[in-house]
């Protein structure tokens, strides 16, 4: 069974000639003739059509449970060679070994739903703001005013970890006790995603220390430290890991170059995130609704048994731009919003409750400005960031 990689290709090449030349490259082959080359591991042109290349990867190229190494094989050397201008990595078609050589999410959709005790509507979220320049306790109180507002997530930003002003320990105690106040006296729980990103030698145990002090989830940035370290954290940690997708923009935004935000998504389906930021349908973010709509389906369908992933709609989303990422999204989400949340005229908790009362008014159907005649917090967002 192949696993087939599609390609948009940019060439003054014919576009067989192109297609043929990353065959080569990617599997037996190099700029010249060798002799062997032609063994039953060469890879094959599927189609070459415009500028659209699919090529057929014998699946014996590959090490099963090893993401790095399939990276190499479909998204290696390509990339840079001479000849292409542009090629873009659309999307992949994992054969079902190689999916299951992974596990995939220990937590999944419904898993998290659980904890919560959550199941009928989509999960509101918050990045913790500033991103960075809080100590701990500052942290803890942001956090703890965004749970009181009713939100079920709270997370770091992607640039915090463990830096002298913000230690990841201190800062875990004093979130995660904020919360369990707030929990006596709410009734409301909420997940706490502190961010373990660090390198390969330190993330596992940075990871465990952090469960060890209390955390109910983690977070990783899976672009800057890996998919492996998502793994590694997925496999080990007992807890559901949020996982951001910084620097994805280097890879994903030029549509011609780079990689589609679909591959990364199913690679951490496989790596096992329980959370993934996948670009919002209306926010600070370039829009990507065709990207998304595929991210979403890659999470949430059927993929040979894998554990469903919540998209995370994240980036510019304040309440009035919650409907558009819930129809985009479905029930079956995260929306958040940092600066949405907390710079609310009213504060972060209200801030916090204008985004419950946004998504409440998309559950129910109702628009947003007549939902805002009796819900305060939601009126005061409105006014203040637009309707
Ligand atoms: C993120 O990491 O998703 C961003 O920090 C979102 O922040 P914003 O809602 O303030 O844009
Ligand atoms: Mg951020």
């Amino acid at each position: 069974m192949d696993l087939v990689a599609k390609y948009h290709v940019e060439t003054d090449l014919p576009i067989q000639k192109a297609a043929e030349a990353i065959a080569a490259e990617q599997s037996t082959g190099t700029w010249t003739e060798v002799r062997g080359a032609d063994n039953p591991l060469a890879a094959r042109v599927i189609r070459a059509e415009g500028d659209l290349v699919e090529i057929g990867f014998p699946v014996e190229l590959f090490e099963p449970g090893n993401i790095p190494q399939y990276l190499s094989v479909i998204a290696g050397n390509l990339f840079g060679l001479g000849s292409l201008k542009k090629v873009r990595l659309l999307d992949v078609d994992f054969p079902e070994s190689l999916v299951r050589a992974h596990r995939g999410p220990m937590f999944g959709i419904e898993d998290a739903r659980k904890i919560l005790d959550v199941f009928d509507r989509p999960l509101v979220g918050t990045i913790v703001k500033p991103k960075v320049g809080l100590d701990p306790a500052g942290t803890a109180e942001v956090a703890a005013a965004a749970v009181r507002g009713g939100l079920d997530l709270v997370k770091d930003d992607e640039t915090l970890t463990n830096q002298s002003f913000c230690p990841m320990v201190e800062r875990v105690e004093a979130v995660m006790s904020a919360l369990d106040r707030a929990e006596k006296d709410t009734g409301k729980k909420a997940f706490y995603a502190v961010n373990v990103t660090t390198g390969a030698d330190q993330i596992l145990e940075r990871a465990e220390k952090a469960v060890d002090h209390g955390a109910n989830m983690v977070m990783v940035d899976v672009l800057t430290a890996g998919f492996s370290a998502l793994e590694v954290l997925s496999r080990n940690v007992k807890v559901p890991v949020h996982v951001h997708r910084t620097m994805h923009g280097a890879m994903t935004r030029d549509k011609g170059h780079g990689i589609s935000m679909v591959v990364i998504a199913k690679l951490v389906r496989m790596a096992g995130g329980t959370n993934l930021h996948t670009g919002s349908y209306l926010g600070k973010m370039a829009r990507e609704i065709e990207e998304n709509d595929l991210c979403r389906d890659a999470l949430r369908n059927e993929w040979h048994g894998l554990k469903r992933v919540f998209p995370v709609a994240s980036g510019g989303i304040y309440p009035a731009t919650v409907h558009a990422n819930l129809d985009g999204y479905g029930i079956d989400c995260i929306v958040q919003a940092g600066g949405g949340v907390h710079g609310h005229p009213g504060g972060t908790t209200a801030g916090a409750r204008a985004m419950v009362q946004a998504a409440e008014a998309w559950m129910k159907r109702v628009p947003l400005s007549e939902y805002a005649e009796d819900h305060k917090e939601l009126e005061t967002a409105l006014k203040f960031w637009g309707s």
